[in-house]
């Protein structure tokens, strides 16, 4: 064989061994070799091409960076079966229980129970091997779920390793830990407006989210789904022997996993009633859907004695809190511009109390939810708030339909502006096209001086309708130039409130830049995202001339929001749109790049940083160096103690792993401006 001929081989094997490695590390977190041995082959590979360029290949690891989605789950074992729970339905049951307790337990102590929100979200259960993640995997059947090991591995709240508190429960050898995964209800609207914008279909509630969120082949998607996660419970345990279900909720959140804040001890039955009218009064406020309380016994001794059924633990039990449902009729089924042009047909209902709020409509998503739920005009439907404010109709009562229903149609004209409506393919939503459309500029405005936005008080939707109905604002910025003169043209405006709304314009002239980004509707961004980029850029001017790579390279911005955002600034209307604004006075606020600057002394003092790639600057050599003099600790490694991951030509797989993990990665650039 010729050497060439070998050359080209000993590539080949090179390429092939490192995605096999990336793969174990990736995808199944289960290596094979270390990080040195890994560079190590992925140098002499780099070098091997660099000085054979005829063999280089566009699908070399060198070139592509990152792992391809797994093609199914594999199956998760659950070492101990996750068993389900027994409802109770009203306090009846609830008193059942505790009579069956007392008898089986045949004890004169009184009974001291657990009582945990039961969280509507799904189950996980975790493996942690000496403090460290192995695999996660779905409840399944209870036996057998799915392997989301990367999936739940990018929940933040999930740690991939235990923390050992010096004076705590020792850290078990092996251990399954179940918890539920959820996602908050503010979360879980701002996704489905996310989703809406981009002509995906919306989740019907957080519990939807959650799942579909984490059952994602490709775990980059999982990722920027704000999951959270409580846990409740071991499954196996190898090391710390403990007392109580108390005693364990302790220990999980001593070693940095999240336990739910409102889980109480109750003793005896009253207490624990108690407990159930207080959370479920509480329930409106909360930032999650709960749909109970899971009582447990607290003792495990008792707990052993009582034992088990086929499917559920004696000692526990679900107190479902009762769905707000009622039943009433559609009288109509209207539909809706949004800002985006997105078409959403709502349902106008015959009013209906419901938990004290009298409810007149509920919103129905899209056609495709509608054909789901075969939802007619004139039928009787279930309503339901589940602790959220948004009402749903749950489903049609089919025998009450007497033939005079009406399935609904989607309008093939805007009911607002009358142009044409679209439903581009693969999209879940129709779209009115006309970007003059008056009730798209009516959202937009909304959007624009919302709270979260510019915040312009006093801006209600009754005067955006006036505004646009009678042409004289067609984009935000004409706001600007509104007099009190023109208000007072308009019905219930007299000086007073005409000059104060003025004033209240006028004073938000100066935005931070989190807002003024989150206002102009960037799609795609969240005032979240809006956060993380006015942080990065500190400036617009520097965030609208920021190339996809810049973008890309901030955490939490993956490449569909970075496209977005380069086409947003990129499109003529867009444009115009904000040198209208500047042309009105419009400047947003920037924070201080300077004064930032001059703080860099501290910048890097006691941070953990690891260097990844080739500086063109610098040798690494050199780099780690100045960053040690600056205070900092160099590592080798990214983990979840690691504070700044500074990126180079061609990094390595320690750039993904730092995205994986949510740390902050810098660019060679603001490496540079960052150095003292
Ligand atoms: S204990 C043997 N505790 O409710 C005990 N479950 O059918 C089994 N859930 O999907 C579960 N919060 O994930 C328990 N504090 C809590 C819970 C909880 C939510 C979920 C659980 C499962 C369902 C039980």
């Amino acid at each position: 064989m010729s050497s060439r001929e070998a050359i080209r081989q000993r590539i080949e094997e090179l390429r092939e061994r490192i995605r096999y490695h990336d793969y174990r590390y990736y995808a199944l977190d289960d290596p094979e070799i270390s990080d040195a041995e890994y560079d190590q082959l992925f140098r002499e590979l780099k070098e091997l091409e660099k000085a054979h360029p005829e063999f280089a290949s566009p699908d070399s690891p060198t070139a592509r960076i990152g792992f391809p989605p797994l093609e199914a789950f594999e199956t998760f074992e659950h070492p101990l079966p996750m068993l389900s729970l027994e409802n109770a339905m009203d306090e009846g049951e609830m008193v059942e229980f505790h009579q069956r307790v007392l008898k089986l337990l045949g004890t004169s102590e009184p009974v001291v129970y657990t009582a945990e929100p039961k969280i509507d979200g799904l189950a996980v259960e975790i493996l942690y091997e000496n403090g460290r993640l192995v695999r996660a995997g779905t409840r399944g059947d209870g036996y057998r779920g799915e392997d989301v090991t990367p999936n739940v591995k990018t929940i933040r709240a999930i740690p991939w390793t235990l923390y050992a508190p010096p004076d705590g429960p020792p850290i078990p050898s092996a251990m399954t830990v179940r918890c539920e995964v959820y996602m908050n209800r503010r979360d879980f609207h701002a996704l489905n407006r996310r989703r809406e914008a981009d002509g995906e279909p919306a989740f019907a509630n957080p519990r939807n989210a959650a799942a579909g969120s984490l059952r994602q082949l490709d775990s980059s998607i999982t990722a920027q789904r704000p999951l959270k996660a409580f846990c409740y419970g071991i499954g196996v345990l190898e090391g710390p022997v403990f007392e109580t279900q108390w005693e364990i909720l302790g220990a999980l959140k001593l070693w940095g996993l999240p336990v739910n804040p409102l889980s109480r001890l109750c003793e005896g039955l009253e207490a624990a009633l108690g407990y159930y009218r207080e959370l479920e009064a509480r329930r409106p406020e909360l930032p999650y859907e709960v749909d109970g309380v899971v009582y447990k016994v607290n003792r495990l001794d008792w707990q052993r004695k009582l034992g088990e059924k086929t499917r559920s633990p004696r000692w526990a039990i679900a107190f479902k809190f009762r769905a707000h449902q009622a039943v009433t009729r559609v009288r109509d089924i209207q539909v809706q511009v949004g800002r985006t042009g997105v078409l959403t047909p709502v349902a106008h209902l015959e009013p209906v109390s419901l938990a004290g709020v009298v409810i007149r409509r509920a919103t129905l998503h899209n056609m495709d939810e509608i054909e789901r739920k075969d939802i007619r005009i004139g039928d009787e439907v279930v309503v339901q708030r589940a602790g959220d404010v948004i009402p749903e109709v749950v489903r049609p009562i089919v025998e009450k339909r007497d033939g005079s229903e009406r399935p609904f149609e989607m309008p093939t004209r805007c009911p607002a502006c009358g142009g044409s409506v679209v439903r581009l393919s693969g999209e879940a939503f129709h779209r009115c096209m006309n970007r003059n459309c008056p009730a798209q500029i009516e959202g937009a405005i909304r959007h624009f001086a919302g709270r979260e936005a510019m915040n312009i008080e006093g801006l209600g939707k009754q005067i955006i309708h006036l505004l646009v109905e009678r042409g004289m604002v067609t984009t935000p910025a004409d706001l600007y130039r509104l007099t009190e003169a023109d208000l007072l043209k308009l019905p219930g405006f007299a000086e007073k409130s005409a000059r104060n709304l003025i004033q209240a314009i006028q004073k938000t002239r100066h935005p931070e830049l989190a807002s003024f980004l989150y206002a102009l509707g960037i799609p795609l961004v969240g005032t979240y995202l809006a956060t993380v980029l006015a942080d990065r850029f500190k400036s617009f001017q520097a965030l609208r001339s920021a190339r996809y790579e810049d973008l890309t390279a901030v955490e939490g911005i993956g490449d569909k929001v970075a496209d977005s955002i380069r086409r947003y600034f990129e499109n003529e209307d867009n444009v115009r749109f904000i040198q209208a604004l500047f042309d009105a006075g419009v400047r947003p606020k920037e924070s201080a790049v300077d004064a930032s600057l001059q703080a860099m002394d501290d910048f890097w003092k006691g941070k953990t940083v690891v260097l990844t790639g080739s500086l063109s600057s610098m040798t690494r050599d050199e780099a780690t160096e100045r960053l040690r003099k600056a205070g900092a600790h160099v590592a080798s490694s990214v983990s979840g103690k690691t504070d700044v991951v500074v990126v180079g030509e061609n990094p390595g797989s320690k750039l993904q792993k730092a995205k994986a993990l949510g740390v902050a990665v810098m660019d060679e650039e603001t490496f540079l401006k960052h150095l003292p």
